[in-house]
């Protein structure tokens, strides 16, 4: 997954591709490149590193022209270095390629492209598509790009330039994510938004098998018999400033702490308290549909596959429907059964990882009505399915997701209570659910306070070498999302387990000292939790311990009692989380650990 930006105007393309860059970094971060079409033909500058190196290392007259490509990279085939970024150039040096994706038949290609004698300069799968633009003898750039990737596999957004078209810019999408910028008199091309944002807020959001030659007299869509396809003008709903910083040291703090408002979104306009009913209009399911729903499928990956697990205890509970929770690149793998009656919600932040899009259409092929649960407006996801909620938790920056967790078990939380007032669940629960979430986010607001806290207790956890979350019930998923974020922004090995499990196995890695944080709230499996926390503390293990506010009964068996307000147990992994958010924060700051851009990681994973 990478980012991949494109510029055709009367103004400077460099300055423009690398603020692109720089806001598409989330993407892949390990190199970058850009090329421009300029007085002197083609321009081509790349390096290993940040896009900032890649700025400081480019001076505008070096690169000069009014069009360019340019892209940051997540290294899939061939170690992240300089021969490696992109782009890349055919023999000539002439026709320049950035892509975004990965082409499964290229070890195939390059064999026949080297007895062509074609030269390779790379080790990546992305460079045979600059030399089968190089050998297609069509006349037009886009003719031989169509020619190109007719003998290509795989999943791709790619743009091309070619020195011998000038001021020409020819893009394709087959699986990964691509847009069009409509500005005034200039045209842009961007994996999302976020790289368009300051220009325009017109966007073309392109389908598998589009063709856009983008010039400066306009931009046209086509399909590989080039046929003219006609695609829809969107408008983007966020602005420079919501991408911003806003004063916080990284995304990740910013975005933890905008908890508060990004629920308030969530739930604006979708609570109906007086009914106990949440309004849910873009899911399309009429009451006869609701009734058809056997079975519910949530499907998502790493965060989101942990709210799916507290979504299951939600959806069980409020409407009394079995919920199956699954990994989606393990769904889509297993053996297909018929799936009509099950309702499949498609879980995902950014609406394009792979897995999750693959596994939305293996389970519609297979008879399931799919919606998605997604927070990036007009993404893949999100016009796949046949309905859907959306989080509207604003631009989720930071790698490590946060606001996006909160929002999609709010998001899960609506959805039970909608699917329980059509399948029984009483107007008087119905009313105390709408009551509990309406209080979420002043008690999220409330949750911040305990950050001077946590701060304290991640410098213990900053030395260790592992690390244990537990949970019961409904506070497991919190304890593997809890895992989940201290491993990936502080590099500390860390596991989350449900804590009966714990006697099992894990308990044997505990020794004297480490940190073993419990998620307690006090909900009908507190007390077993308090026995498997004795099992922890009979073995020298450091207790953590995450409850609610309003009791004392942990306060001589806790080394640390973090305390967070009280709400309806349904709804507390919305705030159990937040400390544990934050602890992940600190931590990796005390460790000098890149919060934003963890190593080996970006936001959006739309490679398989
Ligand atoms: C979470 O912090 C990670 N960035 C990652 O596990 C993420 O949740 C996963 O890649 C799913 O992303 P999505 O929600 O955009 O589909």
């Amino acid at each position: 997954m990478c980012g991949i930006v494109g510029y055709v105007g009367p103004r400077q393309a460099s300055e423009i591709l690398i603020n692109g860059l720089s806001r598409l970094e989330y993407r892949g971060y390990d190199s970058a490149g850009l090329a421009t079409l300029g007085p002197s033909g083609l321009e081509v500058r790349k390096f290993a590193g940040r896009v900032s190196v890649l700025r400081d290392s480019v001076t505008d007259s070096a690169v000069a022209g009014t069009c360019g490509v340019a892209h940051t990279r997540w290294a899939t085939h061939g170690p992240p270095n300089q021969t490696n970024a992109h782009p890349h150039t055919d023999c000539s040096g002439g026709v320049a390629v950035v892509h975004n994706g990965i082409i499964e038949n290229a070890d195939m290609l390059r064999r026949l492209l080297s007895s062509e004698r074609h030269c390779f300069r790379s080790d990546t799968d992305t460079e045979v598509l600059a030399h089968l633009v190089e050998r297609s003898s069509a006349t037009s750039l886009e003719g031989r790009v169509i020619d190109a990737l007719s003998d290509v596999e795989g999943t791709l957004g790619v743009a091309v330039v070619d020195s011998t078209d000038p001021d020409k810019i020819v893009v394709a999408r087959r699986g990964s994510p691509v847009l069009l910028g409509i500005g005034d008199d200039e045209y842009f091309v961007a994996s999302d938004v976020g790289a368009l944002l300051g220009h325009t807020r017109s966007v073309v959001y392109l389908s598998d098998g589009d063709i856009a030659v983008l010039t400066r007299s306009g931009y046209r869509i086509m399909d590989r018999w080039e046929q003219e396809q006609v695609r829809p003008v969107d408008t983007i709903e966020w602005d420079l400033e919501t991408m911003a910083l806003g004063g916080h040291a990284h995304f990740m703090h910013k975005e933890i702490h905008e908890q508060q408002h990004s629920v308030a979104n969530a739930l604006r306009g979708r609570l109906l308290p007086d009914e106990g009913r949440a309004r849910l209009n873009g899911l399309n399911l009429d009451a006869e549909d609701v009734a058809g729903i056997k079975r519910v499928v949530l499907l998502g990956c790493g965060t989101s596959f942990h709210a799916g697990l507290v979504g299951r205890h939600l959806i069980e509970h409020l409407a009394g429907i079995p919920v199956d929770v699954d990994i989606a690149s393990e769904f889509r793998t297993r053996r297909r059964l018929p799936m009509s009656g099950a309702l499949t919600v498609a879980i995902s932040q950014s609406g394009e990882t792979a897995d999750t899009l693959e596994g939305l259409k293996a389970a519609r092929s297979a008879g399931a009505h799919v919606v998605g649960l997604v927070n990036v407006v007009g993404s893949t996801i999100a016009r796949e399915t046949d309905g859907g909620i959306y989080l509207h938790a604003g631009p989720e920056i930071g790698v490590a997701s946060t606001k996006a967790f909160t929002s999609q078990v709010v998001a899960l939380t609506l959805l039970a209570l909608h699917l329980g007032r059509h399948t029984g669940l009483s107007v008087e629960d119905g009313r105390a659910v709408a009551k509990s979430l309406a209080a979420l986010p002043e008690l999220i607001e409330e949750c911040m306070t305990v950050e001077r806290q946590v701060r304290r207790v991640a410098e213990d956890c900053a030395s260790a070498q592992t690390a244990l979350f537990l949970g019961r019930g409904i506070s497991v998923p919190v304890a593997l999302e809890g895992a989940l974020k201290l491993k990936e922004v502080s590099y500390i090995h860390a596991e989350g387990y449900p804590a009966a499990e714990m006697k099992h196995g894990p308990i044997a890695l505990i020794e004297k000292g480490t940190p073993v944080i419990v998620l307690a709230p006090k909900d009908d499996v507190f007390t077993k939790t308090v026995s498997n926390m004795q099992e922890v503390k009979a073995r020298g293990g450091r207790l953590i311990v995450v409850t609610t506010d309003g009791h004392d009964e942990l306060d001589e068996l806790a080394d640390e009692l973090i305390r967070v307000p009280a709400s309806s147990p349904l709804l507390s992994p919305v705030l159990t989380v937040i400390p544990l958010q934050l602890l992940a924060y600190h931590t990796a700051l005390l460790r000098g650990c890149d919060v934003d851009r963890p190593r080996n990681l970006a936001k959006s994973v739309t490679v398989e």
